[in-house]
C-alpha cells in the first residue's frame, strides 16, 4: 500500500511540478517533508517537498540556488534561521521582530523571509483551545529564540499582560525591551519552578523551553502545586507527546494544550503562503503524528 502511494507521488512529478524544501544541518529527522506532501496530495496540488542538507558554510550558495532552480518556498531550521536574513530581499516583520526565518517564499525570484513559528502556535492555541487571548494574563517560561518568537505573536493577537520567567532575567528583559511597543509586557524571576507570581494572576502558562522534552521527560520547569484549575496550560514541545508538565496540568484540573498544534500550524501557514490554498490542518496533522508515533 505504502509502494503504491510513493510510486503514485513519483509518477505525478512532472516539468511543471513546484519544487519546495526545507533545509537544515542535520535534516535527516525533519517531519516537514511527509506533513507538505500529505497537504499537497489533498489538496491536489502539483508539487512535492523535499529536504536538503545544507552545512553552514554552503548556506550562501543553497540560497542562491533557490533563485536559480525557481524553488518556490523553503523551510529553514536549525542552525540557518538567523544567518539566512541576510542574503534575503525582503524579510516580513514576523521574522524582524524574531531576528529568525523559518519560511521563504520565492515571489519571482525576489526572496521573502518570513517566521510562523510563533504566528502558527498562536493559531494553534486559539483554534484547540477557543481561549480569547484579549481577556488573559500570559505567563510565558523561557526567553530563547522560541520564547522571542510567541512573545511576537501573543502581543500581535492582543493578549492581556505577558509576563516572562526566565532563569536567566537579563534574557527576558531584552524581549521585553525589544517589543515594548506591541503590548505590556513584565519580567518575573523563577525558583524552584515556581514562577513570582500569584497563580490566580495568570490565566495561561507557556512552557518555551526544553525542560521535559526527551530524554529528560522526567523534568517540569513548573511545580505542580503551582499550577490550577482556571489555567490553561501548554507545553511547545512535541516530544513525548504528553510532557510531565501536560500531565501535572491535567491533575490539577486546567486545560492543556500540546506542542504537537505548534509545528503542524507553523507549517500550514507555510504552506498557505506558497501555494494561496487553505491548509489542510487534519491530514497534515495525522501525518505529522503517524511520523512521530512510528
Ligand atoms: P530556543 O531557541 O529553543 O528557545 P534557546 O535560545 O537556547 O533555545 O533557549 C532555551 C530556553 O530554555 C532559555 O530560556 C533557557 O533559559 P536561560 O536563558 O536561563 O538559559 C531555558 N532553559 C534551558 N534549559 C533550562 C533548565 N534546565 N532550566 C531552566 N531553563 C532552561
Amino acid at each position: 500500500m505504502v509502494q503504491q502511494d510513493s510510486a503514485a507521488a513519483v509518477q505525478a512529478v512532472t516539468s511543471v511540478t513546484t519544487v519546495l524544501a526545507v533545509i537544515g544541518d542535520p535534516i535527516r529527522h525533519s517531519k516537514s517533508p511527509i506533513m507538505h506532501n500529505a497537504a499537497l496530495q489533498a489538496r491536489g496540488w502539483d508539487g512535492i517537498y523535499t529536504a536538503f542538507h545544507v552545512a553552514p558554510d554552503r548556506l550562501a550558495e543553497a540560497i542562491h540556488g533557490i533563485r536559480a532552480l525557481g524553488i518556490r518556498g523553503i523551510n529553514v531550521t536549525i542552525p540557518h534561521k538567523e544567518r539566512v536574513m541576510v542574503y534575503l530581499d525582503e524579510v516580513h516583520e514576523s521574522a524582524r521582530m524574531i531576528g529568525a526565518v523559518n519560511t521563504i517564499v520565492n515571489d519571482n525570484n525576489k526572496l521573502i523571509g518570513y517566521n510562523t513559528d510563533g504566528l502558527g502556535y498562536a493559531r494553534s492555541l486559539r483554534e484547540e483551545t477557543a481561549v480569547d487571548l484579549s481577556a488573559c494574563n500570559v505567563l510565558l517560561v523561557g526567553a530563547g529564540g522560541a520564547a522571542r518568537g510567541l512573545a511576537y505573536a501573543l502581543l500581535r493577537e492582543g493578549c492581556g499582560k505577558l509576563l516572562i520567567a526566565n532563569r536567566t532575567l537579563d534574557r527576558a528583559e531584552k524581549i521585553a525591551q525589544e517589543m515594548s511597543s506591541l503590548g505590556t509586557i513584565e519580567c518575573i524571576g523563577i525558583h524552584d519552578g515556581i514562577p513570582a507570581v500569584e497563580p490566580a494572576q495568570v490565566d495561561v502558562v507557556i512552557n518555551t523551553t526544553s525542560v521535559g522534552m526527551h530524554p529528560h521527560t522526567e523534568e517540569s520547569p513548573i511545580a505542580e502545586q503551582w499550577l490550577k484549575s482556571h489555567m490553561i496550560v501548554s507545553d511547545i514541545i512535541y516530544n513525548p507527546l504528553e510532557t510531565k508538565l501536560i500531565h501535572a496540568a491535567k491533575a490539577a484540573g486546567a486545560r492543556t494544550h500540546g506542542g504537537l498544534g505548534m509545528f503542524v500550524y507553523q507549517g500550514a501557514i507555510a504552506f498557505e503562503l506558497w501555494t494561496g490554498e487553505q491548509a489542510p490542518i487534519e491530514v497534515m496533522r495525522d501525518a505529522v503524528l503517524g511520523a512521530v508515533s512510528s
